[in-house]
């Protein structure tokens, strides 16, 4: 070892221990004949100095040190006059004795501090000194202390780690794949994996009993805060089981989580029903760190000749706690707000319940006090509470309504992030229509099974059937979702025609599933977890982009080593892939 400690260790208990450290110059500042040198590594920062008067030429040797040069010290641990007892070492200095230059640096393209000057697309160019950054780095650490304590729960388990290939099959369904073109099968493509899905049931075919693997999934979808088009995610399946040994076994999961890693200990998860998240909530992944549940309105509103009610499928509200004194000002900008053709609302109402008992609200003309009354009984308020209404088509008043309780919760503070709300939510639909194709889509995957219950409406009232689908959510996002699986070739083959694949087709893209559901498949079921969504909620980041060592930018570019890029036509020609377009 180039050392014999490292910069985060020494204190107070090694005085005048001689002592060899590495690390990088963090900072420098001379003051009369000293100076001082905060050297850093990963573990912490120590603090040398350099004496003029015990020698003058290691002290000029000293000041020639830049930002970020590597260094090697030896010398011994004194007391500081100094102390700062925010850090391990802050009672300690190094005397150094001997130094040397391990390499030189260029000045940084930003400050390798915990708050940096560097904008984004610097910092990711440079993620190699981006990660030299606490906070940055410490999120790669939670990140692994989270994988470990995932693999140890998992395997107390009896879950095996089996690894399935990154190139498989390009499938229709599902978001885009990244695709792989083949030198040896000319005109042919691999896929990148969306998900193991099929192989992790494959595994269940061979008995595998209980599989997981924490694994990179590919999808070229659009990119958000809480999307990569490279991820990771911890997939596990178990056979012989049915959806509530899944609930249990990975509720366990995510709590010996938030104990072991955070210190926190979850209540129990509570559960929702998908209908019940939609209509009290407007969406599948409600954030539950606060009430402001929806009050649908059609009963009391409609036939008073107000045509935004009147036409509207559905009228629905939410109560803002003690916001009746919003001024006008205020007011427009939540309209503003869900007017954005992101959230395209046409219009907000709002019934105030003034401190002094009143009622008014921006359609008084059409609404008399009487009227009003049954309002703020339908929402419960009292004095100084307002309400915020919305109007339209159920679905996207819903979706609407549930973007402006988000905002309300922003605003009032109800969405700390040091509070944390799980959430299962059970019983998704099975399948969903899509407008641009004209046909129903398997709103999780094609290989999730129907409840039973439900098999019959197949035929005649699809979007009805229910899945044996689960999601959990935490604060409002999506962390993992999972199926009890069909394991039956007949219900299996039953689904793919519902999806709109001929049997031909079917057998094309799934055959190898399908056969292998002819030989012995156990009943299974599992679930797979975002794992930098879950790390970057442990981290109380918004973006997963921090958690993930090295990502993509928002244009799906890794702008560090610069890809996607062009290819030799050489590499083209090999590959059979013609240039033009
Ligand atoms: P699903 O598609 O719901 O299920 O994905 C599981 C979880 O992965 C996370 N996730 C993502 N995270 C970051 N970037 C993305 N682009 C991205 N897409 C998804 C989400 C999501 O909940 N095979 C099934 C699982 C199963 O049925 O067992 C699957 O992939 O947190």
């Amino acid at each position: 070892m180039l050392r014999t400690h490292t910069c985060g260790e020494l204190t107070i208990n090694d005085l005048n221990k001689e002592v060899t450290l590495t690390g990088w110059v963090q900072k420098s500042r001379d003051l009369g004949g000293m100076t001082f040198v905060d050297m850093r590594d990963r573990y912490g920062i120590t603090q040398l100095t350099f004496n003029s008067d015990d020698d003058a030429e290691l002290r000029a040797k000293a000041r020639e040190l830049g930002r970020e040069f590597v260094i090697r010290v030896t010398g011994k641990v004194i007391e500081r006059s100094n102390k700062n007892l925010k850090m391990n070492t802050g009672e300690v200095e190094i005397k150094v004795a001997k130094l040397e230059l391990l390499n030189a640096a260029k000045l940084p393209p930003f400050l390798i501090e915990d708050e940096t000057d560097g904008g984004d697309d610097l910092r990711l160019k440079y993620r190699y000194l981006d990660l030299r950054r606490n906070p940055v780095r410490n999120n790669l650490v939670l990140r692994h202390k989270m994988a470990q304590e995932v693999r140890k729960y998992l395997d107390g388990l009896d879950f095996i780690e089996v690894e399935t290939p990154v190139l498989i099959k390009s499938t229709p369904e599902g978001a885009r794949d990244f695709v792989v073109p083949s030198r040896m099968n000319p005109g042919e493509f691999y896929a990148l994996p969306q998900s193991p899905q099929t192989f992790k049931q494959l595994l269940m075919v061979s008995g595998f009993d209980r599989y997981f693997q924490i694994v990179k999934c590919f999808r070229d979808e659009d990119l958000r805060a809480d999307r990569q088009p490279e991820f990771t995610q911890i997939d596990c399946e178990m056979a012989f089981i049915e959806q509530e040994d899944i609930l249990n076994v990975f509720e366990g999961l995510i709590r010996q989580l938030f104990k072991n890693v955070k210190g926190v200990d979850l209540a129990e998860v509570p559960r929702m029903q998908y209908a019940d998240a939609m209509r009290l909530y407007g969406s599948d992944k409600p954030d539950t760190r606060f009430d402001m549940q929806f009050v649908e309105l059609n009963a009391i509103v409609k036939g008073f000749d107000f045509p935004v009610f009147d036409s509207a499928e559905l009228v629905i509200g939410i109560k803002a706690k003690a916001c009746a004194e919003y001024t006008r000002k205020q007011i427009d900008e939540l309209t503003d707000f869900i007017k954005r053709p992101q959230i395209g609302a046409t219009g907000l109402i709002y019934l105030r319940h003034g401190a002094d008992g009143s009622l008014k609200s921006s359609v008084d003309k059409f609404y008399n006090e009487d009227e009003l009354k049954k309002w703020s009984a339908a929402f419960n308020t009292e004095p100084g509470d307002l309400i915020l209404i919305m109007a339209g088509q159920t679905d996207k008043v819903r979706k609407q309504l549930s973007e402006l309780r988000l905002e309300m919760g922003n605003r009032l503070g109800l969405r700390d992030k040091n509070v944390y709300a799980p959430l299962w939510v059970l019983d998704f639909p099975l399948l969903e229509w899509d407008e641009d194709s004209q046909r129903f889509h398997a709103m999780h995957h094609p290989f999730t099974s129907p409840k039973p219950e439900d098999i019959a409406m197949l035929d005649t009232n699809p979007g009805e059937v229910r899945a044996n689908a689960y999601d959990m959510v935490v604060n409002g996002t999506e962390i993992g979702g999972g199926s009890i699986r069909i394991h039956d070739r007949e219900l299996q083959s039953l689904m793919f025609k519902h999806l709109g694949f001929s049997v031909e087709e079917a057998q094309k893209q799934f055959g190898f599933l399908l056969d292998a559901f002819e030989y012995g498949a156990p009943p299974h079921g599992g679930i797979a977890f975002g794992f930098d969504r879950l790390v970057s909620i442990f981290a109380g980041l918004d973006s997963i982009r921090d958690v993930i060592a090295f990502p993509k930018n928002n244009s799906g570019r890794d702008v560090m080593i610069d890809s996607p890029s062009t290819i030799a036509d050489e590499q083209l020609k090999e590959l059979k892939i013609s240039t033009t377009l």
